[in-house]
């Protein structure tokens, strides 16, 4: 089939990887046409809210689908009535905004962190009174690796915050004091067949994700089983097709769901060599309406961000069953341009490989 992907990100290019073995072939819509999918399929240079370039890209495909959900309601409608598409417009509706996004998990009866909206300064300053402190403000649109997030840790910090985020509509949440955070990937084919891939504990420094393993170690089983069931609730709730990923934080009270991404997802990386099946695979075997692949674990699994650059290349492809994951992007301060997977037959060596990883790393 050929496959069209909107965004031609790392993402993109790595559905890619995992589709062409399949026999499809690609075509991404992306604004630069030297984007990171240009090594591994066409690529129709046009902004999201392009319509001209949004035809030249449909024009043709078999089936569409998204590595990038922050996509017009106009662009995700106009491609539908142009080519079957997947996931629907519900699930990057809900994924767009997060006050949507956190009254869809409440909805589910998934536990979420006390919020309210905010937009103005007055509001914040008010909510901020009823949400407490610390809290975190967010815009609710359009943040990702922690941008357009600021951290208030008494009302004192109302205005600073509110000018930090430019004074544009907000989510402000309860700071949730967790143990860990994790992430469950889970796959929905379109006839319903709900996965989920082990869940990932997962480590953030300054917003951006930097360490996941996989399985998690530091969460037990009734808040793993919480945290597996509550992303296929909401795979399903969401009639969902294809990948989606739920990040939650594991607190003293179980899982607290944070946020959704409906597309593969960073925290997910590890299942290119570390599940039967990658997320990548199965999202292109679910947008193609094929039956999806097994999702079971080859063994204790991590991944170490790159970030910024590629450090020390030979060194990491030195280092005994390391895999690097190169995305071909130009050096930028707090970019992801790569990543390093391992997967090994204990835990004990996985550790020991994401050591010497993270000793190249450095950071
Ligand atoms: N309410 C919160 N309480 C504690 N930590 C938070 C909170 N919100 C965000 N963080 C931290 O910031 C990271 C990024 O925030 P997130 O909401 O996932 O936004 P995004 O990934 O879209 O930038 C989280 O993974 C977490 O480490
Ligand atoms: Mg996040």
């Amino acid at each position: 089939m050929l496959v069209g992907v909107v965004g031609g990100g790392q993402l993109g290019r790595m559905i890619a990887l995992a589709g062409i073995p399949l026999g499809h072939s690609f075509r991404f819509l992306d604004p630069d046409p030297r984007c990171p999918a240009a090594a591994v399929g066409s690529v129709v240079a046009g902004g999201f809210d392009d319509p001209a370039a949004l035809e030249r890209f449909a024009e043709g495909l078999d089936v569409a689908t998204f590595e990038f959900e922050n996509v017009p309601a106009a662009t995700v409608e106009r491609l539908q009535s142009l080519v079957p598409t997947a996931p629907g417009a519900r699930s990057l509706a809900v994924a767009q905004d997060r006050i949507r996004e956190k009254e869809f998990f409440r909805d589910c009866g998934i536990r979420v962190q006390a919020f309210e909206a905010v937009s103005s300064e007055t509001e914040l300053a008010a909510a901020c009174g009823r949400v407490g402190t610390p809290a975190v403000l967010k815009t609710l649109r359009l943040g990702y690796d922690g941008k357009g997030q600021a951290v208030l840790r008494s009302a004192r910090d109302v205005p600073a915050a509110w000018r930090a985020v430019g004074g544009v509509p907000c989510i402000l949440e309860a700071f949730v004091e967790f143990g860990c955070e994790v992430s469950v990937i889970a796959v929905r084919a379109r006839d319903g067949d709900a996965r989920t891939w082990a869940t990932c504990q997962n480590v953030h420094r300054g917003g951006i994700l930097r360490r996941t393993v996989a399985p998690a170690v530091d969460v037990g089983a009734d808040a793993e089983r919480e945290a597996l069931d509550a992303a296929r609730r909401v795979a399903e709730a969401l009639g969902h097709v294809g990948v989606l990923a739920v990040e939650f934080f594991v607190s003293a009270g179980g899982v607290v769901a944070n946020e959704m991404a409906p597309r593969v997802h960073n925290s997910g990386h590890w299942t290119i060599e570390g599940a039967v099946t990658s997320q990548f695979e199965n999202h292109v075997r679910a947008v193609c309406d094929e039956p999806l692949g097994s999702t079971d674990l080859r063994g204790p699994s991590g991944m170490v961000n790159l970030i910024g650059s590629v450090p020390r290349r030979a060194d990491l492809l030195a280092v005994p069953g390391a895999r690097l994951h190169d995305y071909g992007k130009e050096p930028r301060p707090g970019r992801k341009v790569g990543h390093v997977n391992c997967c090994a037959a204990d835990a004990r060596v996985r550790d020991a490989q994401m050591r010497v990883i993270e000793g190249i790393v450095g950071g």
